[in-house]
């Protein structure tokens, strides 16, 4: 808030930013050095009042007088989000940074996370390299972004993997890694992150799963088992953590373009069938899930947890038999009859 002259004021206090010249003016007409100490704040103002703006200009080599010396400045919110270098957790590290969060961006891949800090966005994120199957490795990592970047208001345990195979030939490394990487790296980074985030005002755990986890596909078994897991450790932390004020919340998403697919999407009848399927007709953005992960993130859903927001363009509620068959007289006379 600022008032007709220019200067941040707030209900409990005044801020004025000065620069050198206007120190430098004050001190001749006042002889003193230390306006802060010199004068009542209402006499600083005074002064200021009589300076013509121009020399009162905000963010120049500055000094800040605040009203309550006490007051403190409110701390950057911290947002932790892993597989941050692609798809949705880029787009919701972005998102974060550019609501104001110093976001830890966490990931396996060492020239993603360059390109991520390249960005201008990036000078608003601290990256960790790390292995999200290694995890013993992560509740010690945990701890030191607290001690580094200080305690999380926000953790998106976003980065999975997606390894397909007939349940004949899916080994138990693949079965173990993608529990690790999906499942149990929620769990560990919990064990670092928690005890920080209970003295956090609003902290929130948000969780990316996958419709999977509701409705399968053939060869997902290790897949959809991690992730219906990630959406029971999602209600139990909501059960467990509530009474530290600490939400837990999912978003489910279906059908994403990122680059997880790989060229899938290039394959038009494999495009074209799979968009029958959905009902808006179209795949789903990264940026519409971190619109979903910042909202179960921030105080606009703080009567929400426990829950899972299934997004995937409706796909889950059903199919229209004509989207997929066509118009057919048969479908039409059966429309009919039950009317
Ligand atoms: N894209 C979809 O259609 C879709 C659908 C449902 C759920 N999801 C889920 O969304 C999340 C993000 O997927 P995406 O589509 O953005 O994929 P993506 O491949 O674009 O991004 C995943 C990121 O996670 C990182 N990652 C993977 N394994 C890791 C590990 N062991 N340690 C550290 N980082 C690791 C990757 O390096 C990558 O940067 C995943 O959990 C995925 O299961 C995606």
């Amino acid at each position: 808030m600022r008032n007709a002259r220019g200067l941040a004021t707030s209900p409990a206090y005044t801020v004025v930013v000065i620069n050198n010249d206007c120190r430098e003016r004050f001190r001749r007409r006042n002889n003193t050095g230390t306006m802060a100490d010199a004068l009542s704040q209402r006499d600083q103002l005074q002064f200021f009042r009589e300076n013509p703006p121009c020399e009162c200009r905000q963010l120049a080599p500055a000094k800040l007088i605040v009203g309550n010396p006490m007051a403190k400045k409110p701390r950057q919110p911290i947002a932790v989000v892993t597989g941050a270098a692609s798809g949705i957790g880029k787009a919701a590290a972005l998102r974060f940074v550019s609501e104001g969060y110093r976001v830890a961006a966490l990931d396996r891949s060492k020239p993603g996370l360059a390109r991520l800090k390249r960005t201008k966005a990036g000078q608003g994120m601290e990256t960790y390299l790390c292995d999200l199957a290694e995890t013993a490795a992560l509740t010690p990592l945990a701890k030191q972004i607290v001690s580094e970047m200080g305690a999380p208001r926000t953790v998106v345990n976003n980065a999975g993997v997606c390894l397909y195979d007939s349940i004949t030939e899916l080994t138990d490394e693949t079965w173990l890694c993608s529990l690790n990487v999906n499942l149990v790296a929620a769990a560990a980074l919990a064990r670092g992150f928690v005890p920080a985030m209970k003295r956090v005002k609003g902290a929130a755990i948000v969780n990316v799963v996958s419709r999977n986890a509701l409705s399968s596909s053939p060869r997902a078994a290790a897949y959809d088992a991690s992730k219906a897991g990630l959406l029971a450790l999602t209600r139990t932390l909501c059960v467990e953590l509530g009474e530290h004020g600490i939400r837990v919340n999912a978003v489910l998403p279906g059908f994403i373009d990122t680059p997880v697919h790989g060229d899938l999407l290039k394959d038009q009848v494999y495009a074209e069938n799979y968009l029958k399927l959905i009902p808006l007709k179209r795949f789903g953005t990264s940026e519409d899930m971190a619109n979903i992960i910042y909202f179960l993130a921030s105080d606009e859903s703080s009567f929400i947890s426990g829950q899972g927001i299934i997004a995937d363009g409706g796909q889950i509620s059903g199919q229209s038999y004509e989207g997929i068959f066509g118009k057919r007289k048969s479908l039409q006379r059966r429309q009919d009859t039950n009317g």
